[in-house]
């Protein structure tokens, strides 16, 4: 395993930086809070952190909007602050991996400022232009955040990209020009000491606006290689892309051992399901459960030593995986370790979003506590399309980014001790029972339970390698698993229903070790307790 990168048995958190800690009680998280929860996320154990964006930026989608690329945006804190996180992750051994926002910059970036000055200006074509009059749009292309995806500039006469909001207008990336300032760039945060970048929305940049083909352009692997050979080739770096179009013959290219394009992509195919016909664009498709396991098993099976999979069921831009994937009611510690189980023990590099390894859940307020640029936008369009009150906000109870955008429980004080002031966004009102304070007392904790699913990849070895074969693939309330590699063979098993649920496995697994379950009670083959899940090892005799 020598030549094993580092990142195929690491364990990525991602932190949500204004929601994570205030370290000086103006109701955003910094970077300073971050370097003083450091020990916190030590002790989990994971191995590196993906920050998304804390670049200058105007704050119109939350940082994906940047300013600029080669500074710390006063929110947050200066570079001093940022080069005392890269140093002081380093000493627990934990990287930094920066957002990298590629397709787009702020309409507030210098760039932009002197594009939109004149068709002649330098920096034009920097952007992505499309001539029209001010009535007629170039096209009828989407933002997606609601509206055209064009913007009318009158100083030149044209329409500019913006595939989210109008604050935030697509780079050129057929200007090589345009490439060469990027990798520049990156290669100044290497030379900080970084230890990777998550790519935001990555699969746009190669964008045919005329053709409407917008995800996976007949440019886009060019593009990668190109940037991938200026800059992501040295000092173990890790990439991910995300790539809401991946499908896993597209992910051969993205992630290919020979390390041309990237580590490894976010694909999207188990968070959200091809619309139904009539079905509107913002809202999750139903996803049923044996669909679920199709999709997963599909990732696992086909990308089996041809490419490598990152595992995530939620993030900043997605609800709560507990209430959505499990139940956050009365089953809520026991279906949130069933999930963490479930996903930690395939094949691929785990992320864990901030509060998932506490449990957090997803929250319902008034509208006015609301505050995603994507969430207000729908809204609004619905409330104009005649939609009633009820309907928008259920969709937003299930669907809006701000369920996984409420302050990071830390303890049962007032504002769940996030901070000392009022907090950018409502705190989720249930941190008096889930906070971090107290599930570090409790030994059985979701917390917990993390800290073991951790250690087990640190130290069983089938945990990476092992070839994936699905179990019970029939089963209608059963996602089971086994890895297999030379020496051992382990099952895992997973209760998706507060039921009691029955099985039948040839194979007898009672007689192996149980590494790791969610029940009090042990293992007991042909029966799993409500949202049980159990990982068992079995060696095999004779060799070591
Ligand atoms: C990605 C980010 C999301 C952002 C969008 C535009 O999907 O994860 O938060 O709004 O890109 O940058
Ligand atoms: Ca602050």
């Amino acid at each position: 395993m020598q030549d094993t990168p580092w990142w195929k048995s690491a364990v990525i958190y991602q932190i949500y930086p204004r929601s994570f800690y205030d370290s000086n009680g103006d109701g955003i998280g910094d970077l300073k809070g971050i370097v003083l929860k450091l020990d916190y996320l030590a002790e989990l154990g994971i191995d590196a952190i993906w920050l998304s964006p804390v670049y200058r930026s105007p704050q119109d989608d939350n940082g994906y909007d940047i300013s600029d690329y080669q500074d710390i945006d006063p929110i947050f804190g200066n570079l001093t602050d940022m080069d005392a996180l890269i140093a002081e992750a380093a000493k627990r051994g934990i990287r930094i991996i920066m957002d990298l926002v590629l397709n787009h910059t702020s309409d507030e970036h210098p760039w932009f400022v002197e594009a939109k000055k004149s068709r002649k200006n330098p920096y034009h074509d920097y952007y992505v232009w499309r001539d029209g009059d001010e009535n007629t749009l170039p096209n009828d292309l989407k933002s997606a955040f609601c509206g055209s995806a064009w913007e009318w500039v009158p100083e030149c006469g044209q329409y500019y990209l913006h595939q989210f909001s109008v604050k935030q207008p697509d780079l050129n990336w057929e200007n090589p020009k345009v490439r060469k300032e990027i990798y520049q760039m990156i290669q100044w945060w290497v030379d900080r000491g970084v230890g990777g970048f998550r790519l935001d929305v990555i699969d746009l940049i190669g964008k045919e606006p005329d053709t409407g083909v917008m995800a996976e352009g007949k440019m886009l692997h060019p593009y990668l290689k190109e940037m991938s050979s200026a800059v992501f080739q040295q000092k173990e770096l890790v990439t991910v892309g995300e790539a809401w179009s991946a499908t896993p013959q597209r992910a051969f290219l993205y992630s290919s051992p020979d390390g041309s394009e990237l580590s490894m992509v976010f694909q999207f195919e188990h968070i959200v399901l091809d619309q139904q016909p009539g079905g509107e664009k913002w809202d999750l498709a139903p996803l049923p459960f044996a669909k679920f396991k199709e999709i997963f098993t599909k990732w696992q099976t086909s990308l089996y030593q041809k490419g490598w999979n990152s595992l995530f069921l939620n993030n900043h831009d997605l609800p709560r995986a507990v209430s959505r994937f499990g139940d956050d009611g009365e089953y809520r510690e026991k279906s949130a370790k069933m999930l963490a189980l479930m996903l930690h023990g395939m094949q691929g590099t785990p992320y864990i979003y901030q509060g998932e390894e506490l449990g957090m859940t997803n929250v319902r307020y008034e509208l006015s506590d609301y505050r995603d640029i994507e969430l207000l936008n729908m809204y609004r369009e619905r409330k104009e399309k005649g939609y009633s009150e009820q309907e928008i906000m259920d969709s937003i109870y299930a669907k809006g980014r701000d369920n996984a955008r409420t302050p990071m429980q830390w303890s049962g004080e007032p504002n769940a001790g996030f901070t000392e002031g009022t907090p950018w966004i409502r705190v989720n009102p249930n941190y008096g029972s889930i906070n971090a304070e107290e599930e570090l007392q409790d030994p059985d904790s979701v917390f917990h339970f993390y800290q073991k699913l951790i250690q087990l990849r640190k130290t069983i070895p089938v945990l990476i390698d092992g070839k994936f074969e699905p179990v019970l693939s029939e089963h209608p309330d059963i996602f089971a698993y086994t890895r297999t590699d030379e020496k051992s063979c382990l099952l895992v098993i997973c209760n998706f229903t507060g039921r009691e649920v029955r099985y039948d496995l040839a194979e007898v697994w009672e007689d192996g070790e149980l590494l790791l379950s969610n029940e009090e009670n042990g293992f007991a083959q042909g029966l799993l307790r409500p949202y049980e899940a159990n990982m068992v090892i079995k060696r095999k005799e004779g060799v070591s």
